[in-house]
């Protein structure tokens, strides 16, 4: 079964949920790592932890929500071998995995609707990394990583 990890802060909390059954209903280990609730909370605190898991290995994939998806994505983006994207709409969703290879979907929790969410985690699940050229940019970003937190 694949492994996927998944958090959240309060403005995502509510899609965290439909996206966990969705990807429960398809076969996916979903790892929770909170929030839960509409308490405020700081997002770090929730990427952090799925950032580090995908970044050592542990997880080969990621979610993450807040209320736009920024936070979540700049948070990502500080781990070495993470790549996150903030996607709000289908065609995103596919080109973060055929050229990006995104290893972390961000999501705006207060800018994509349960339906429109749930087809980009699909889309995204489904689709293939081209490499190709495509690997020849990401290894100059992976120049980049050199010292970067693990
Ligand atoms: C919380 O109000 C909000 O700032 C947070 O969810 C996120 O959108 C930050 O980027």
């Amino acid at each position: 079964m694949e492994k996927i990890a998944i958090a959240s802060d309060h403005a995502g909390s509510e899609l965290k949920e439909d996206i966990k059954l969705f990807l429960k209903e398809n076969g996916f280990d979903v790892l929770d790592m909170g929030s839960s609730g509409n308490k405020s909370v700081d997002y770090p605190d929730y990427g952090i932890p799925v950032a580090e898991k995908v970044s050592r290995g542990a997880f080969e994939k990621g979610i993450l929500i807040c209320g736009t998806g920024i936070g979540m994505s700049i948070v990502a983006n500080k781990f070495a071998n993470v790549r996150a994207a903030l996607v709000n709409d289908v065609y995103s969703a596919r080109m973060a995995k055929e050229h990006n290879d995104a290893n972390i979907l961000v999501i705006g929790g207060r800018i994509a609707g349960k339906g429109l969410a749930r087809e980009m985690v699909k889309t995204w699940l489904d689709a293939k990394f081209e490499g190709g050229r495509h690997q020849r940019r990401l290894d100059k970003i992976k120049e980049i990583e050199k010292g970067m937190k693990k």
